[in-house]
């Protein structure tokens, strides 16, 4: 398993999770996926969780390893993706293991944004653009995605990614009938959504995780969970 730090020097190795792919331990303890299942979470949570069968088109707080970006190009049957990522520090390359395209373009864009602020791909039918910064200064203010992936770390390491300031910057780049997911389940989180104007539904969890956290600005897009907006309003 390799090591390796982040651009701003941040001690990090690789360990295998429960179903075999590799993530990311700071030299802290925090992790970049949880220990149960690094591809299987990013699946549940974040691509199926979010996928209402069009074309897809995604903003991600925080790329890290490229998982999630991976697993949303290996599952688009034939539609086409956008997707917008920020990321404040960006590991080394290296670390990101996986063969084939998608983990290809990851290795390249990590590897880009050592020198530069900004990565733009595109193909056919893939857009990708990273950018190396804080959210709050990603320059993304009106992209209409249908698909957020709110994946920063946790409240206690990143209490910034879990305020009604962010998350107001994720719903003005919503679409009307957007989704966002997270494995984040504090009611304090929940409450922050509801906050913002999102309503806010409780989704199953994974792994070691009894529950996530769905939200949307058009309450039918949660029809399959429990929605909970009103009891944390009141
Ligand atoms: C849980 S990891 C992301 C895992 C990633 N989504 C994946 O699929 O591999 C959290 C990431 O969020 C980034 N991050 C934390 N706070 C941030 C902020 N304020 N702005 C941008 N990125 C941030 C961290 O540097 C880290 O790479």
């Amino acid at each position: 398993m390799k090591q390796g730090t982040t651009k701003s020097g941040v001690a990090v190795r690789q360990f295998e999770t429960d179903d075999g792919s590799v993530s990311l331990v700071r030299d802290d303890g925090v992790t970049y996926r949880s220990t149960s299942g690094a591809h299987e979470e990013s699946l549940h949570i974040f691509v199926d969780g979010t996928d209402r069968g069009t074309d897809r088109r995604v903003l991600e707080l925080g790329f890290g390893l490229g998982t999630n970006f991976a697993s949303t190009l290996q599952n688009l049957a034939g539609r086409s993706l956008s997707y917008f990522a920020v990321e404040h520090d960006p590991i080394d390359p290296e670390l990101v293991g996986g063969e084939g395209k998608a983990f290809d373009i990851v290795r390249e864009a990590l590897g880009a944004l050592q020198e530069h602020e900004r990565f733009e791909y595109s193909d056919d039918n893939l857009r990708l653009v990273v950018v190396r910064a804080d959210f709050s200064e990603s320059g993304f203010e009106s992209l209409g995605v249908n698909a957020v992936y709110h994946d920063p770390f946790s409240v206690d390491v990143n209490p910034e990614c879990w305020s009604v300031d962010c998350f107001k910057w994720e719903l003005k780049n919503m679409a009307p009938g957007a989704v966002l997911a997270t494995y984040g389940a504090a009611t304090r989180v929940r409450r922050a959504m509801a906050e913002t104007g999102l309503e806010v539904a409780v989704g199953p969890g994974i792994g070691r995780k009894r529950e996530i956290t769905f939200a949307s600005n058009d309450v039918a897009q949660l029809a399959d969970f429990k929605v909970i907006t009103h009891k944390l309003l009141r």
